[in-house]
């Protein structure tokens, strides 16, 4: 039996306060907004949390529109706090182990940071290929995730790092070796499937839906 304890205000805040000490995180987003194209006029956010991907992305592509999804109650106000009045904005309750509302449109970017892995894997996959369906041809999907270690000894490694141990390990997380992520990528037909940056169990794995089919 799984359980995702984000549905929990507390669990929420906790992550809030302890975000900024993620060692590296920062990196991973800096990779994350290199690979986006362009040009965006549409971007995605999966699990936007506070939306503070979704903020970096409209920095980086100001002249875009973007849509930010999440379940917890805490992150949705949190999100809609952080872009009051910006127009270019919508923040939508949307529970992940869903699919993904048909009324989203198309986008020429879909983005998550440290989400996705707390769907099941099937459902991880199923959600990979749905994003492939609304992506515009020639579109690319960016996650910076939260991936398995090959091994215990690599996964406690992981948690010293953050200064945890397993004993704090989240219930949450389904994670899944970044080889999986790719390999589910190429297999739905995304082409350019690459892990563009890796530290320990945090990977910013992106993919670009063909621009012919
Ligand atoms: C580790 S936080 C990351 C938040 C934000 N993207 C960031 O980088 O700070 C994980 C986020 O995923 C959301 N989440 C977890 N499971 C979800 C689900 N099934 N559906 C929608 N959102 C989910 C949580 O509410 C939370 O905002």
């Amino acid at each position: 039996m799984t359980v995702n304890l984000w549905v929990n205000e507390e669990h929420a805040l906790a992550y809030l306060r302890e975000r900024d000490t993620l060692p590296h995180r920062v990196d991973a987003l800096e990779v994350l907004c290199e690979l986006l194209p362009a040009r965006v006029e549409r971007v995605l956010d999966l699990g936007t949390g506070d939306g503070v991907t979704l903020g970096l992305v409209l920095a980086a592509r100001p002249e875009a529109k973007g849509i930010g999804l999440d379940f917890g109650d805490e992150m949705l106000r949190r999100a809609r706090d952080r872009f009051a009045g910006d127009a270019r904005v919508e923040i939508e309750r949307h529970d992940l182990d869903r699919a993904l509302p048909s009324s989203l449109g198309e986008f020429d970017v879909v983005v998550s940071s440290f989400a996705i892995h707390h769907c099941p894997p099937a459902r991880q996959r199923a959600l990979y290929g749905e994003v492939f369906e609304i992506l515009r041809p020639g579109g690319v999907f960016v996650n910076a995730e939260h991936v398995a270690s090959p091994t215990e000894a690599l996964h406690l490694e992981f948690l010293a790092a953050l200064g945890r141990t397993a004993a704090d390990d989240d219930p949450s997380n389904q994670l899944v070796a970044v080889e999986q992520h790719l390999t589910w990528l190429n297999d739905l037909g995304f082409e350019n499937c690459e892990c563009f940056w890796k530290w320990r169990e945090l990977a910013v794995v992106a993919a670009t839906r063909p621009a012919v089919a």
